[in-house]
């Protein structure tokens, strides 16, 4: 059976009518009869329904449907409630953003559309662990799910869902909806059947141990459950994942990364650790992908990866046979890399596993396999309190997504941030943190292009000195120095100095002359 479905392509232009034939991909016949187009349910979505989305990062989230609900907004403007696994692509926070049809988001987001109505009150954004997320959606006091929107690769004979480049939080939203809308999505190979394991854990007070105590244990099903009459409607789709081009490495990442590579081979030599080290989790970006590159050219070997997002520096570790396997929740690397992975499947889904995020962000998991989390920060101050996402303590950047999950219950907890942002004007290292997200409780080592900061075993004045250092610009030490031996002196040495009324003068300078410099 053939149907036809108005999509507008990767760049987002209205392009021609298609037809998508997705019959072998929905292998029950009965289920057939609910393929639609996009449009269909565009229309029978209603203002202010919670859609609980697929996806998590730019990979694995509906396109076809948030794309033809955006038009219809555009006609009839109205807003809905999205939540997904994390962030998605343009194709669904973009165009819904442009449109203001987004009122309620969670649990986390980094698109440049959204991010000003969060900050201007037009979109009301829960900030939330990703690991608590599918949980705190079951409790119920978010709301209910008024459908669950799910791409897949396609559709058992049982109704069962095949994910396809992300779990997130797909699994438990089909679990809690009363509808389920899926979305096949042509442009994701049938090659990753088998990549998913789906556990989802009872919730207190039924939850059980959950068995992993390897990172490549299974423990789950390969499938999403669903049944065929939760299913209402079927969409086509045959729009890529808008993953993206990979920046190049800048010298701050590299010699960030040259620091890391070096103090872990200590670690070793310390016998803290294995020689293959301990599962390693890394944010994305820049600074993560060095990281995770260095490896590549080091003489590491069997490294084990229990992370988040599966980026291409693991398809390069793979290659260079360094990598014993990768859990995450979300496979997001370049369009280049995605490119290689599809050719190669069958070598790199042998070592790559993807999980729902509660399992691969557990806390739980995450304290027993004794993760290195490495993340990065937008600033520090001298304690080592870390905030990863508001600017000057107000302006929400992206949000706190899987790195409290890590930093808190990791055996080696790092953060990253360049010493300056802003040309200089900004120092990353502030006397206090305009906002916290990772408290100094949790944070092991702090790491800039300048120096590397090991807080381990050390009381706060200790800490302050090593952080201002080895890590603070040379251009703001001394504007450092001078504010702790200030808060030293006036406090008669407490445990933690600080100028109470002075401890934010750095942001407030910068807010009255764009620059933190005295
Ligand atoms: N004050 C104000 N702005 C700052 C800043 C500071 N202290 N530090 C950085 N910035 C600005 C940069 O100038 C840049 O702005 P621009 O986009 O206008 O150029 C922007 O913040 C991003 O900084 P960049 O150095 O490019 O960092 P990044 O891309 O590595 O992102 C975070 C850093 C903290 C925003 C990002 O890692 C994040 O969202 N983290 C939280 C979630 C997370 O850790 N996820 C992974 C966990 S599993």
């Amino acid at each position: 059976m053939l149907r036809f479905i108005k999509i507008i392509d990767n760049s987002l232009k209205e392009s021609e009518l298609f037809m998508i034939d997705i019959t072998d991909r929905v292998r029950n016949r009965d289920l057939q009869a609910k393929i639609v187009t996009a449009e269909e349910v565009a229309n029978w979505i209603q203002p202010g329904m919670t859609l609980a989305c697929s996806g998590f990062t730019a990979s694995g989230y509906p396109k076809a449907i948030p794309m033809a609900l955006a038009e219809r907004m555009k006609k009839t403007p109205f807003t809905v409630n999205i939540w997904t696994g994390a962030s998605t692509g343009p194709e669904l926070d973009g165009v819904l953003a442009e449109v203001k049809g987004i009122k309620q988001r969670l649990p986390y987001q980094t698109d440049a559309k959204l991010r000003p109505e969060i900050n201007d009150g037009t979109v009301n954004y829960l900030d939330l662990h990703l690991s608590e997320s599918a949980q705190l959606s079951r409790v119920g006091y978010l709301g209910k799910i008024d459908a669950a929107i799910v791409e897949v690769c396609a559709i058992t004979e049982e109704g069962n869902l095949i994910p396809t480049t992300s779990l997130g939080n797909a699994a438990s939203y089909v679990q809690s909806a009363d509808i389920v809308i899926v979305e096949v999505n042509t442009t994701q190979p049938l090659a990753l059947e088998g990549i998913h394991d789906v556990y989802i854990p009872l919730d207190p007070p039924n939850r059980l141990p959950i068995p992993i105590v390897h990172a490549d244990d299974r423990v789950g099903t390969t499938y999403i459950p669903c049944t065929p009459d939760k299913i209402k409607f079927i969409v086509p789709c045959d729009v890529k994942d808008h993953t993206r081009d990979l920046s190049p490495i800048d010298e701050n990442s590299k010699q960030m990364a040259k620091f890391t590579i070096e103090f872990l081979h200590k670690e070793i030599a310390a016998g803290r650790m294995p020689k293959n080290l301990l599962p390693l989790q890394s944010g994305v970006g820049n600074v993560a992908n060095a990281v995770l590159e260095g490896f590549v050219d080091s003489d590491m070997q069997d490294l084990i990866v229990y992370t988040e997002v599966i980026q291409d520096a693991m398809l390069d570790l793979i290659d260079a046979g360094k990598l014993k396997i990768a859990s995450g929740t979300a496979f997001s690397p370049s369009p280049a890399g995605m490119d290689r992975f599809y050719r190669d499947v069958d070598k790199y889904r042998k070592k790559i596993l993807l999980r729902p995020e509660e399992i691969s962000n557990s806390p739980e998991i995450v304290r027993r396999l004794g993760v290195i989390a490495m993340n990065t920060a937008l600033e520090v101050d001298i304690y080592g309190n870390i905030n990863s996402t508001l600017v000057n303590g107000t302006r929400m950047m992206n949000g706190i997504g899987g790195s409290g999950d890590f930093a808190r219950n990791a055996y080696l907890t790092i953060f990253y941030t360049p010493s300056i942002a802003k040309g200089g004007k900004i120092s990353s290292v502030v006397p206090m943190c305009s906002h916290v997200d990772h408290t100094e409780h949790d944070v092991d080592i702090i790491i800039t292009e300048q120096g590397i900061a090991d807080l381990r075993g050390k009381e706060p004045r200790t800490r302050a000195l090593e952080i201002i250092n080895k890590c603070a610009h040379p251009d703001y030490r001394p504007m450092l120095l001078d504010y702790y031996n200030r808060a030293l002196e006036a406090t008669h040495k407490n445990n933690t100095p600080h100028l109470i009324d002075e401890a934010l003068s750095f942001h407030s300078r910068f807010l009255s002359t764009g620059d933190m410099h005295k």
